[in-house]
């Protein structure tokens, strides 16, 4: 065997956590799931850790009220406690969940970007300035809907500009067009640690460091990073990181917005209701200490203990190793479809890329694509992947992506391959 087909994992015995991977489609096909950019599967121990919580622990997270709200109460600020150590965070206040990535960019692009008032003191009071005309927002050509739309939508409020850092035709960030965007009025840099459909790996760090040299600040979309490879937000030096529980293992509904303490002191909260005040009275309201004052109304609490459990499963196995088989994975598919008449990968070569493999084949919508794999158990995804100007960039309208976690095998890799050949050959018969 050579380098690209051994793993670093007993992927096997992984398997075996998750009863979806044992499922059998259409008769007579094990299921080979290959979607997990767009969500990943639970293994037993996240599952049971729900059920046990309905079964013996749930009520409405407000300490000190009855016994079970302080069962759950803990579980729910135990989870924070393994979100901050599983990014690096120093302090719990840093940690707010929300109910997905989308959210928590959402909340930064209001927050941070409408300033405005913060109502402290009982009555409404300015807080930290928002956005204003002229002001400008880095984004990436990259980047998924989630980190595109909020800023578009804070530039039709404030006035503000959103400028656009190009890729190579090899789908890698032009780093050298950097400087030329950065300035003193450049407010925010908002970039996709990894990208959903190129599986790039973006030089963050450098990023932030360029930013931070004009005084910007960084908001870094870790959806497909944080499940897949080790970040430590103070070692990266990141102003806001977001994520989601669902594409690691976790439970849907729960996210998390990093922020660090001072600038997530210094902002408005985002949505207003129960649990994010002090105190409110007719003519205003004092908010919250952080985290609460971003955590409006009832969280997601099951949701995030599951992403505890989740966190505690990934810390088992280990994210360098998790990354490593990754990329095995993603350097085996561009082996075996290196030849594979018509087709195009999308993004650059497998040492710049996780575990993302997106490709346009000649003559093949992506939509028939899927759905031919699909007859072989395989499940990929197909079309703009939430990301129409990157594929408007490529001079593309759509693309097929199979997309690898650690409990994914070679053998999976292949059928995909195979796959691919039988999906032409009924297309090339059809022609006939
Ligand atoms: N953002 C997810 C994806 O890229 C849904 O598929």
């Amino acid at each position: 065997m050579n380098a690209v087909t051994t793993l670093p994992l007993d992927v096997e015995s992984l398997r075996r956590d998750f009863p979806i991977l044992q499922a059998v489609l259409h008769g007579d096909q094990p299921l080979v799931y290959l979607d997990n950019a767009a969500t990943t599967q639970r293994p037993r121990q996240v599952i049971d850790a729900i059920s046990d919580v309905y079964e013996t622990k749930y009520a409405n997270v407000h300490r000190g009220i009855h016994w079970l709200s302080d069962q759950s109460t803990d579980l729910y600020e135990e989870a924070r406690q393994k979100v901050r150590h599983f990014i690096g965070a120093v302090h719990r206040e840093e940690v707010i969940f929300t109910h997905g990535t989308t959210e928590s960019i959402n909340l930064v692009a209001r927050s941070l970007g409408d300033g405005g008032f913060g109502g402290q003191g009982g009555s409404l009071r300015a807080t930290a300035g928002g956005f204003r005309a002229g002001d400008e927002i880095l984004l990436t050509e990259m980047e998924h809907h989630s980190n595109i739309v909020p800023w578009q939508q804070l530039a039709a409020r404030s006035g503000a500009v959103i400028r656009w850092l190009p890729i190579t035709d090899d789908g890698q960030l032009k780093l050298d067009e950097l400087p030329a965007l950065l300035n003193e009025r450049t407010r925010i840099v908002a970039v996709a640690a990894v990208s959903n459909v190129l599986g790039t790996i973006n030089p963050v760090a450098e990023l932030i460091a360029a930013a931070h040299a004009v005084g910007a600040k960084v908001l870094v979309d870790a959806a497909q990073s944080v499940p897949h490879q080790p970040l430590d937000v103070v070692k990266l030096g990141a102003d806001f990181v977001a994520f989601s529980g669902h594409k690691m293992l976790g439970p849907t509904g729960v996210g998390v917005l990093y922020g660090r303490r001072e600038l997530l002191e210094a902002m408005p909260p985002f949505l207003g209701g129960g649990s994010m005040i002090r105190r409110v009275t007719r003519d205003g309201f004092e908010p919250s200490d952080l985290p609460a004052k971003f955590e409006a109304g009832t969280p997601p609490i099951v949701s995030a203990i599951g992403l505890g459990a989740a966190i505690d499963y990934l810390d088992r196995i280990g994210l360098p190793a998790i990354h490593e088989h990754e990329q095995r994975l993603t350097e085996y598919a561009h082996k075996l479809l290196a030849d594979f008449p018509g087709l195009r990968f999308l993004g650059p070569e497998p040492k710049h890329k996780a575990g993302i493999v997106s490709f346009v084949i000649d003559g093949i919508h992506a939509h028939d694509v899927a759905q031919l794999l699909d007859r072989s158990g395989v499940a990929v995804r197909a079309g703009h992947h939430c990301t129409m100007p990157l594929h408007k960039r490529l001079g593309i309208n759509a693309s097929t992506r199979a997309s690898f976690y650690f409990y994914n095998t070679l053998a999976e890799v292949e059928t995909l391959a195979q796959g691919l050949h039988e999906a032409r050959d009924v297309f090339r018969r059809q022609k006939k």
